[in-house]
């Protein structure tokens, strides 16, 4: 199989590029990745080195129509789309970022990859277009509307709507994965888990927005890339696939088994401004992808976490080298600490 990636340099993307050449020998990686802050520098080189002559890569925005060039090119047989803007905040300071690459890039990749021979293409969506849910309510089915918060959800259910659009029009083989909460190595460090991580190694005070009662559904990547390759292989086309491994924690708790496994202290957890229209939980229901595809998680939250953290240990070089850029200091002073005079909330 010959397939295209996008975002293949982000976080979740490497590491399908990585499981993809690794399982299957005869495959054919085309990696399409635009490199925003989200791309570790060092990420193309070693992918590179990995898949050899197997593997491809260019630099692209996936709003670019020469995209069909490279479908042609490579004659790919199906396309993946990881590429997006993805972090909530960000969302709020950016909004425009995140339309123009979760939407209209997305209907640009669903064009030419229906252009190119109806293509089969596997668009990777989040649990959080499906909104909040209370403490007491059932997780969410692929039959939940969708009721997203942030402009990153909205932006990201605009996307699966005319994914799903073009699958009803054109009969397009579109199928869309929502997953909840990743982790694991190689994840930017302004995400809740690597953000830990990196702050505790430095003796540096962890931010919990607001109360820290919100509850994430964590799965670890690896098992979110085998989640994906299920449905690119044996999905029903036009369908809609959770992705889950049903752990459920609250943000205190998850920062609290953290700190234990680094054997750093939780006097470093410093309540700060809460996140504007904070969702307070997320919970997927994966049973369909586990009774019609015959997926499962591999890993549970503790063997996954322990793995996690030994890697951020273990690769500090990797996590230093972005953390010393202008706009992290940017992003981060956007968050203060309660009752500092700059203000609670993000502005
Ligand atoms: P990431 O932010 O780590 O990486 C995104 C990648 O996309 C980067 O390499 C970036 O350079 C690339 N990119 C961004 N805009 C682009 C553009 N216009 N053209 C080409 N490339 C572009 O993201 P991630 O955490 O790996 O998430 C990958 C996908 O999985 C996203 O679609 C996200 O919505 C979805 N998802 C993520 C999570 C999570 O917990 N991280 C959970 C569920 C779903
Ligand atoms: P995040 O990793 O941004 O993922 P998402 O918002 O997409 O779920 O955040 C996970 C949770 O952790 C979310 O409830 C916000 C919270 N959070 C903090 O409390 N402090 C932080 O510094 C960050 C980045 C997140």
């Amino acid at each position: 199989m010959k397939v295209l990636i996008t975002g293949g340099a982000g976080f979740i993307g490497s590491h399908f590029v990585e499981f993809f050449l690794r399982e299957y020998p005869e495959s054919t990686v085309v990696n399409l990745d635009g490199l925003t802050y989200a791309a570790h520098p060092d990420t193309v080189s070693r992918l590179g080195h990995l898949g050899g002559s197997r593997y491809h890569f260019y630099k692209m925005d996936i709003g670019d129509p020469q995209v069909a060039q490279v479908l042609k090119s490579h004659q790919i047989d199906a396309v993946i789309n990881f590429a997006a803007e993805t972090h909530v905040d960000r969302s709020i300071l950016d909004p425009q970022a995140f339309v123009r690459t979760n939407i209209l890039g997305t209907q640009n990749l669903l064009q030419v990859a229906r252009k190119a021979g109806n293509l089969r293409f596997v668009h990777v969506s989040t649990d959080e277009v499906y909104g909040s849910l209370e403490p007491q309510d059932p997780t969410f089915t692929e039959q939940t509307s969708l009721s997203p918060n942030s402009p990153y959800a909205a932006s990201k259910a605009g996307a699966d709507l005319l994914a799903l659009a073009s699958h009803r029009t054109y009969q397009q083989d579109i199928l869309i994965t929502r997953c909840t909460n990743n982790y694991g190595p190689y994840q930017f460090p302004e995400k809740l888990l690597p953000l830990i991580i990196a702050n505790a190694l430095e003796d540096k005070s962890i931010p919990v927005y607001g109360d820290g009662k919100q509850v994430r559904d964590w799965i670890y990547v690896e098992d979110h890339c085998r989640g994906i390759d299920a449905v690119l292989r044996k999905g029903k086309s036009g369908e809609v696939y959770n992705i889950s491994s049903s752990a459920e924690v609250l943000n205190l708790e998850m920062i609290k088994k953290t700190l234990g496994l680094l054997k750093k202290p939780e006097s470093l957890i410093t309540f700060v401004g809460d996140r504007p229209a904070h969702d307070r939980r997320y919970g997927l229901n994966p049973e369909k992808i586990k009774k019609e595809l015959g997926w499962k998680p591999k890993y549970s939250l503790e063997q996954g976490l322990q793995l996690t953290v030994e890697w951020y240990q273990q690769n500090r070089s990797w996590w230093e080298k972005v953390r010393d850029k202008e706009y992290f200091k940017y992003y981060q002073a956007n968050y203060q600490p309660k009752g500092s005079k700059t203000g609670e909330v993000m502005s």
